[in-house]
């Protein structure tokens, strides 16, 4: 008889997040995304960004009619985060409309390499598709104070 495998109690392995938390990153990113200031592309992302003790701070795209101004959701959840003291980050997900599922754009990844290291990504869209990356998978030999 085939043995009964152990029903998996996290989405990721090595005591990665729950499914129940990454739900709820999700929602808390599409809250967030609902407050998107992005009357130029109508692009609307919102961004959920966790400690490994469980607080969550989200971040929604921020745009200017000087474009080159503008500022993306995750950055936004990282700074927001930083400048309140926060640190050990293990989990970020971001939510968008979009036909394919929105990564962070170069940037972010390198923002989010800098204060967060090399966390998991969690990408979603409004129709409950989702996949979720380690960073270092979308930032392959990333530049950092090392090198420096
Ligand atoms: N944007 C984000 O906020 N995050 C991403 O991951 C991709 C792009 C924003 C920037 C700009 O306000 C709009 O989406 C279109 O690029």
């Amino acid at each position: 008889m085939k043995k009964k495998r152990p029903a998996r109690r996290h989405a990721t392995k090595g005591g990665g997040p729950t499914r129940s938390m990454l739900a709820a990153m999700r929602a808390l990113a599409r809250e967030a995304r609902e407050r998107a200031q992005a009357p130029y592309s109508r692009f609307k992302v919102g961004a959920a960004l966790k400690t490994r003790t469980g607080e969550i701070v989200t971040g929604c795209n921020i745009e200017n009619a000087s474009y080159g101004l503008s500022m993306c959701a995750e950055r936004v959840a990282v700074f927001k985060a930083v400048s309140e003291g926060l640190d050990d980050f293990d989990v970020v997900a971001v939510v968008a409309d979009s036909r394919r599922l929105t990564p962070p754009c170069g940037p972010c990844r390198q923002i989010l390499w800098e204060y967060c290291g090399d966390i998991l990504v969690h990408m979603a869209d409004l129709k409950g598709r989702s996949r979720t990356m380690r960073l270092s998978a979308l930032l392959p030999m990333p530049f950092d104070g090392g090198h420096l």
